[in-house]
């Protein structure tokens, strides 16, 4: 096991009617802006349980954060932020409202342009930021990581800052999400967990048993929340496992892939597929390719979380990826770049891309442009 430091101060504040919890959270004193996505919240109710919350309180609302956060969007967030002397944040939305607040937290205490932070990848100078949760996927409400684009060039960048002083994730908010979110925020947190697991055995026994948990409790309520979307104990097991997917917890001292996250936000960059739906399709691509360096832990894999334990060893480990594929496809995701309109040009941009800024990603450092070209052409 590999040496680390492990903390997490984020406050999770979890079940039925919690969003009525906020005062108890954020000190009367402070001056909010509260961030939200495009009016979902209005419709589902949401809204209405924070405003009634935080009668009293002096708010400031800022809509309109999208999918894929845009640094031209959170650029106003920050301008109206700083008129208004905001001193503390609530983001309430899904990953994309979260990640735009957290760089809205450090863009409130800097003089230039917060595309410079993203640029330089993170910052510690921050304003505190609370989250009410609305959708299972990214983990944002309980780690510091955002993702941030910027349309003008097409661009997608990982930048670390915040964690949430506090995230409240009420399931019934999710009781409101359309069919192809769950999908794809599903896939999103299986392959959380496999960017951490997926990676040399032999490295921490806790941290395998506790990602293969994950997976299993995954692949066993997808079916059953496909069938009752609205059932709350299957949503509260799916949203409190994307939270411990992406919150540190099951990646202490072991080493971590992450290469199909990063080729995964240039196939959203360049071409705008949702992020769950964009590493559905590049990760049995991108196992197929290092099936060799991957093969004992792919044994592993195969045999703890699907069952496999006849065969040979290759065919056990080919069987392992053909699982992982039709789990994606049973969630109703596309699995394959043809299905998604991508064509030879966007694997020869993001071959570029990875080239110029000389790439070396997964667990050893060796996914670099053109092993990524040949991840993608195994994914047409
Ligand atoms: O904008 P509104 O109107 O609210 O609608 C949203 C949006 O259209 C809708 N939605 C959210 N909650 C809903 C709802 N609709 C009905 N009922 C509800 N309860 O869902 C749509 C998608 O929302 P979004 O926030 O974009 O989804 P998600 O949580 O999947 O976030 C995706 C973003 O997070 C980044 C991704 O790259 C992407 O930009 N990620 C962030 C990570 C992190 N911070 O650690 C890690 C992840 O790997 C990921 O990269
Ligand atoms: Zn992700």
């Amino acid at each position: 096991m590999n040496n680390f430091i492990f903390q997490n101060p984020t406050r999770l504040i979890f079940g039925k009617g919690m969003i009525a919890q906020l005062p108890n959270e954020i000190p009367a004193e402070k001056n909010i802006m509260i961030t939200f996505g495009g009016g979902s919240v209005k419709k589902n109710g949401i809204y209405d349980q924070v405003m009634e919350a935080l009668k009293g309180y002096k708010t400031t609302e800022f809509w309109g954060i999208e999918p894929n956060p845009s640094i031209e969007t959170l650029r106003k967030a920050i301008e109206l932020g700083k008129e208004k002397k905001i001193d503390f944040l609530l983001a309430v939305g899904g990953g994309s409202v979260l990640d735009g607040t957290k760089l809205i937290s450090a863009g409130l205490l800097y003089d230039g342009d917060a595309w410079d932070l993203v640029k330089k990848g993170s910052s510690t100078e921050t304003i505190p930021m609370g989250t009410v949760l609305t959708i299972p996927a990214t983990g944002s409400e309980m780690n510091n990581g955002a993702v941030i684009s910027r349309h003008e060039t097409s661009e997608k960048y990982p930048f670390y800052s915040c964690y949430p002083v506090f995230s409240i994730l009420d399931p019934t908010v999710t009781f409101s999400l359309p069919p192809y979110q769950i999908a794809c925020g599903m896939a999103d947190t299986f392959v959380h967990v496999m960017e951490q697991y997926m990676t040399k055995t032999n490295q921490s026994r806790v941290m395998d048993r506790w990602a293969e948990g994950i997976l299993m409790m995954l692949t066993t309520i997808a079916p059953l929340i496909k069938e009752n979307p609205q059932d709350y104990d299957l949503m509260s097991q799916f949203m409190l496992g994307a939270t411990m997917g992406l919150n540190g917890f099951i990646g202490m001292g072991v080493p971590q892939d992450w290469a199909t996250h990063m080729i995964g936000h240039e196939l959203t960059a360049l071409k705008g597929i949702t992020h769950g739906a964009s590493l559905a399709i590049v990760y049995p691509g991108m196992l197929r390719t290092l099936f060799e360096k991957k093969h004992d832990k792919l044994l592993q894999y195969g045999e703890r979380v699907w069952g496999i334990s006849t065969g040979l060893p290759d065919s056990r480990a080919h069987m392992a990826i053909d699982k992982t594929e039709e789990f994606f496809r049973s969630l109703g995701l596309a699995t394959h770049l043809s299905e998604a309109g991508i064509g030879d040009d966007v694997i020869d941009e993001i071959e570029r891309r990875f080239n110029e800024r000389h790439a070396a990603y997964g667990e050893d450092g060796d996914v670099t442009g053109a092993v990524a070209r040949q991840i993608l052409l195994n994914c047409k």
